[in-house]
Parts: structure tokens; sequence; C-alpha cells
């Protein structure tokens, strides 16, 4: 893989990692991450394991408060096990945390407004709080997600202001977009390749420098900042189209008795020129359901409108609506009215293994289901607070119907007999992940989505 990417880089003009680890060394030792989230905290532990001087800003009290305990119910259980190996890691609320580092790593939140326009107030938070402690000669990386442009129209001009600091003179400024997966065992911040883009190709190698010591991944330096931003932008939209299109393949396979899930097992029988997507009950977390929306932006601004992505973003968003409606449907043909129902939520995080509930499609349907009137009973083991019983049983136990929202291991392993033993004659599976064929034969009623 490294030699893949060193020769792109070759072919391209680029400079390359091993190039670029023959420039003179810079000497970031002490880093200071803003903003520690899922991004940001794996970011500080993986640092602090290398070896690093590593602090930490985070504006939210309550969560500075945990992390001086160690505890962080989002880390994955090996950087759990890292951060609390950690010696010392000085975590703090207070912007005085900033002062006199050699590189700041600006990993906070970039989500949309209501009206769904980009909100840049975290990062504009955390640029002019760099601004007033940098000092000359340090380096600043953006990790957050941003559209094309945003790093030097926004968050450059920031530092600046507030410093009194030239960038690419005073102080480096790059942009290394983050990548990581919640819940992957495989991909992780230690191992996921980088793009990296720099202000000036000191800015660059100084950049290239530092995540090349901090990871084990290989890098790919990049023409610019914008090209680097606009990767993380194609990236994510390229996900949401895609799993747009499965999902409106669904819809209308359904209609016509087609069973989508094998078809697409047929479809990824060809060896080339076919990725497979699956269809669900929608999308959710921070990126794919909100990064389509900073690249709109992005083109209009630039007098362009993405059509593409605006229709993704609408099949998408509208899919926990449409896996209520199957319900409705199902419920209808068998005489009884969604607002009479109990129905059991089997899910609330965005997806498998983790907590993170933002933009998560069982929220949505929970939504839905109590707008339609139907007794929920919500339940997921990694969001136990946010469940309304605490128990799998205490979900299932005499429900008309299933959701199942989020495809848990413990959802995904449920055998017909727990359905005929908890008396629940229906289940609309959202993720596709239960054997439908036996479900069928137990006289239990299954609907997945495009199944
Ligand atoms: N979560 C993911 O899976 C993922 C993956 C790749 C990229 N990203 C991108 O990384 C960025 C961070 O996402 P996240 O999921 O880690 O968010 P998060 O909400 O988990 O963490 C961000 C943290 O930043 C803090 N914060 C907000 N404003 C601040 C400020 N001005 N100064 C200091 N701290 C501040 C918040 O309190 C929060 O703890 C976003 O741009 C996101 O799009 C996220």
């Amino acid at each position: 893989m490294l030699q893949l990417m060193q020769s792109t880089a070759s072919r391209t003009g680029k400079k390359s990692r091993a190039q670029l680890s023959r420039a003179p060394l810079a000497r970031d030792t002490d880093i200071v991450v803003i903003g520690l989230g899922y991004v940001g905290l794996p970011l500080a532990v993986l640092a602090a394991s290398r070896g690093y001087s590593v602090r930490g800003l985070d504006i939210d009290m309550e969560k500075v408060r945990k992390l001086k305990k160690r505890e962080a119910d989002f880390l994955s259980p090996e950087e759990h096990e890292d951060f609390r190996n950690v010696a010392s890691m000085d975590i703090r609320a207070d912007e005085s945390v900033l002062e006199g580092a050699d590189a700041y790593l600006i990993c906070v939140p970039t989500p949309v407004h209501d009206n769904r326009l980009p909100d840049l107030r975290p990062l504009k938070g955390a640029a002019e709080a760099v601004g007033r402690h940098i000092s000359k000669g340090a380096l600043v990386v953006i990790e957050s997600t941003v559209s094309p442009g945003v790093c030097e129209r926004v968050a450059l001009p920031t530092i600046e202001r507030w410093s009194g600091l030239i960038a690419g003179t005073d102080f480096n400024f790059a942009h290394c977009p983050e990548r990581i997966n919640p819940g992957d065992s495989k991909w992780s911040t230690r191992t996921i390749p980088r793009v990296v883009g720099g202000l000036t190709p000191r800015c660059l190698s100084r950049a290239m420098a530092l995540y090349e010591r901090i990871t084990d991944a290989p890098l790919h330096a990049m023409g610019s900042i914008k090209e680097a931003e606009a990767v993380k932008m194609v990236e994510n939209a390229f996900r949401d189209v895609n799993i747009a299109f499965v999902n409106e393949l669904a819809m209308s396979f359904d209609r016509a008795g087609i069973d989508l899930y094998n078809v697409l097992e047929g479809a990824s029988t060809k060896p080339f020129g076919f990725v497979k997507y699956s269809p669900g009950c929608g999308v959710g977390g921070h990126c794919i359901p909100v990064d389509p929306y900073y690249l709109i932006r992005y083109g209009r601004e630039n007098g362009f409108e993405h059509r593409f992505l605006q229709t993704a973003r609408s099949i998408n968003g509208g899919m926990p609506r449409y896996t209520v409606g199957i319900l409705e449907r199902t419920l209808r043909e068998g005489g009884m009215r969604l607002s009479d129902a109990t129905v059991a939520l089997l899910g609330l995080s965005y997806k498998k293994g983790i907590t993170d509930m933002r933009e998560s499609p069982a929220v949505a349907i929970q939504k839905e289901l109590a707008k339609s009137g139907a007794a929920v009973r919500s339940y997921d083991p990694y969001v136990l607070s946010q469940s309304s019983v605490k128990s799998l049983d205490d979900a299932l136990d005499g429900a008309d119907a299933v959701i199942l929202a989020t495809d848990h291991d413990e959802f995904c392993s449920l055998s017909p007999e727990d359905f005929e033993r908890h008396g629940v004659p229906i289940v609309v599976d959202g993720r596709n992940c239960l054997d439908k064929d036996a479900f069928l034969a137990h006289g239990i009623t299954y609907h997945g989505i495009g199944r």
C-alpha cells in the first residue's frame, strides 16, 4: 500500500512520504489536541503512547472531568487501555493549556445548523483560542472535516488575527482530515492512511513528519489544503450517494416483489465495476449525513447545484419514515393500527457496537413512532441511559412488533424462537441482519429493507 501511494505521488510530481521524510525534521514534541471527542481523544492517546508530551483542551467541563479520571466510553477497548496506561496527560477546559506548544491539532465538531448550513462556530472558537496562545514556529493542523477553502478562509485568518503572526512565515499550517470509522477494529487512528495538505511545502513537510511519527499509516501528500479538504468531502459524499442508490432500489424492488438482498449478492459476483452497498433504515453519525451539506453549500457558493447530493440526502433522510411505513402497512394488513401497537425498537446508536447517537436513524424512527401514537419500548445495550427499558427481554415481551434499527450483535443473533418465546409476531429488520427464511418458516411476519 505504501509503495502504491509513493509511486502515485511520484507520478503526480507530489512529494511522497519517503521524499518528505528526508526533509529537515521538525522539532514537534509538545502537542495540544483541541476537541477530545471521537477523533481527538484517540489521536491524543496514540501520540502520548508514542512518547509525545500531550495536552488536551475541551470546552465541555463535564467531559474534561471524566477524562481526567480516564473515563471515556467512546474509545475502543484497546484505546481505553492505552489511555489508562498513559502516564500523564494535561487535560483542561481552560485554554491556558495551549500556551507555548510545538503543535496544535484541531479536532472540533463541524456540524450543520437546523437549516443544514455549516456551523463553523466550534472551528472558529478553537482557532481563536490557538491564536491567543500560539508562539512563532509552531504547527497548526486542522483535522476536522470541512469543505474546500474553509481552513484557509476561516481558521487561518482567525489564528492570524488573534496572534498577529503570519501563516506560512511565522507558523506552519496544514490540513489532515481524520477518517476514523468508530467501532472498526481494523482501521483506527493508528492505521488509516492519511492525506495531508500544507499551506507551503515547508508546512506540508512539517505536518507529514509529525504524522509519520505518530501513526503507522501511509501518508499521501496533496497538492494543496483545498485538495485535502475536497478528498474528505468526496469520500463521504460517495458513501451517501451509493447508499441512497441502494435505498432507492430497495423501495422500488419492494413494490416489484424482488429481494434486493439476493440481487446485490448476485451483482457482487462480478469481479470488477461493482461495489456492494447495503440498504437500510437510514444513515447516521457526525459524517455521512452531515458532510454532503458542506459540499452542497460549497457548490452554491460557486454557483453550482449538487443535485445528486441533494437527492441522496433526501432519500437517506427519508428512510426512517419509510421503515415505520413498512410496519404501519404490515400492522394494517393484520387489522391493527400503529397507534394501538406496542413496538420494541432495538437500537438507538447510529451503527453497531458504539454509543454514538448523533443523527441516528434509530432516533428518527423513535420520533416517528411516538408521533404516530405507538407505545415505544426502546432498548440499546450500548446506550442504556437513553433506553426506555433496561433489558432485551423487557423490550420484546408481548410487543406487537419489533423494529431492528441498529445491527448490534445482540440483535442480529436473535432467532425466531426468541420471538416466539416473547410472543412477537412481526419484525421489520431495518438492517437486513436476521435470517429472513428462518423467520418466515416459523410463521413470523418478516420485512427487511428491500427484502
Ligand atoms: N466521529 C467520526 O466518526 C468522525 C470521523 C472522521 C472525521 N470526523 C470529523 O472530526 C471532527 C470531530 O468530530 P468528533 O466526532 O470527534 O466530534 P465530538 O463531538 O466527538 O468531539 C469534539 C469535541 O470538541 C469539543 N469542542 C467543541 N468546540 C470546542 C472548542 N472551541 N475548543 C475545544 N473543544 C471544543 C467538544 O466539546 C467535543 O468534546 C468533525 O469535523 C467530524 O466531522 C469525525
